[in-house]
């Protein structure tokens, strides 16, 4: 169950543990099963992450329309010092961590502050990404140890390492893929994960006009539609088939009500198909919800932190209030 290597170039140390995930085709077929039973049918968004979808999703963030990761960014190379050294931390954690791309601005300030010698454990359902990250971290930084973990939040936070004094980053705004109630759980699932001297840093991207969301999920070179149309091709793969990921129509929507982007992957022709245990009828021109992501207020932010018993302890945002980011202590 856990694969060591070692970053042989230099100092630095990097070990993987894969928590029990069980089988991953079980665990997309459950989704599925209760995914594609419901009206609209839906694909969970964890499952576009295969090594095809991870690279697109690097791609993704370097567009010009995608302006988060760059928002972020800046933040984050801004500000890493204070964050860093007002939670006295030694150790980031990165839930969600991907390629850990944005990561190095905090990694960077908790070198200055401990003489170099930084811990980190990216924890993220994709291995290939949690490699990826691993192998140009080690070559960036001497003195790093790196501690992987590869596991599903829904599952596997409790099993977090808990040793030295930690930061826990979840960035990106992955936490607006959730809906409300799932999203106030895994607040309360990360709380409970905490120390109370551990800190929660946390990035949330932010409602702003229509046209700047829709185009930052529809861009014209047609990256995210093949990011989107991907988690059909990770479907098809597992189950043996006949489906491609080109019978689908990539869409991107605002859903002001509910303050969220939709995605949604519309059928071109009448698609069916068997998985285990389920017959599958989408007709043409019928959509399946593959991804929510929640945009947020200040005052949305507030209700949602004062729901779980979260305090806010600092608050940073970009010259454009496109996203921000907050220090959270239980
Ligand atoms: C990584 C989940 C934060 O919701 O903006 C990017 C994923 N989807 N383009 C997001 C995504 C379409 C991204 N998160």
């Amino acid at each position: 169950m856990t694969a060591r290597c070692d970053g042989s170039a230099n100092r630095g140390r990097y070990r993987v543990d894969r928590l029990d995930v069980g089988d991953e085709t079980a665990r997309l077929l459950a989704d599925l099963h209760q995914g594609l039973a419901s009206s609209p049918k839906s694909i969970p968004p964890k499952w576009f992450y295969d090594e095809e979808g991870s690279r697109l999703f690097e791609e993704i963030t370097k567009l010009p329309e995608y302006y988060p990761t760059e928002a972020e960014r800046a933040i984050l190379t801004e500000n890493a010092d204070a964050m860093v050294a007002l939670a006295g931390a030694d150790t980031l954690v990165e839930l969600g961590a991907g390629v850990s791309d944005k990561t190095t601005a905090l990694l960077d300030a908790i070198g200055r502050r401990n003489n170099g010698k930084i811990r980190f454990v990216p924890f993220d359902i994709s291995q290939d990404a949690i490699e990826t990250g691993a192998s140009r971290l080690l070559e960036r930084y001497l003195d790093i140890e790196i501690h992987g973990v590869v596991g599903d939040f829904d599952l596997h936070l409790p099993q977090l390492p808990t040793a030295g004094s930690r930061m826990i980053a979840f960035l990106g705004g992955t936490i607006g893929n959730y809906p409300p109630e799932p999203r106030l759980k895994l607040l309360s699932q990360i709380i409970s994960s905490m120390d109370y001297d551990d800190h929660l840093l946390l990035g949330t991207d932010l409602v702003k006009g229509e046209d700047r969301l829709v185009v930052a999920y529809d861009d014209p070179a047609g990256i995210t539609a093949l990011f989107n149309k991907n988690v059909i091709t990770v479907m098809a793969r597992a189950f043996d088939l006949d489906v491609s990921a080109d019978d689908f129509e990539h869409r991107a929507i605002w859903n002001r009500d509910e303050a969220w982007i939709e995605m949604h992957l519309i059928a071109k022709r009448d698609v069916s198909f068997d998985l285990p245990g389920m017959h599958v009828d989408i007709t043409r021109g019928e959509y399946l919800l593959t991804e929510i992501s929640a945009k947020f207020t200040p005052d949305s932010l507030l209700a949602d932190f004062e729901a779980v018993g979260l305090r806010v302890v600092e608050t940073w945002t970009d010259g454009d209030f496109l996203v921000s980011l907050s220090r959270l202590n239980k």
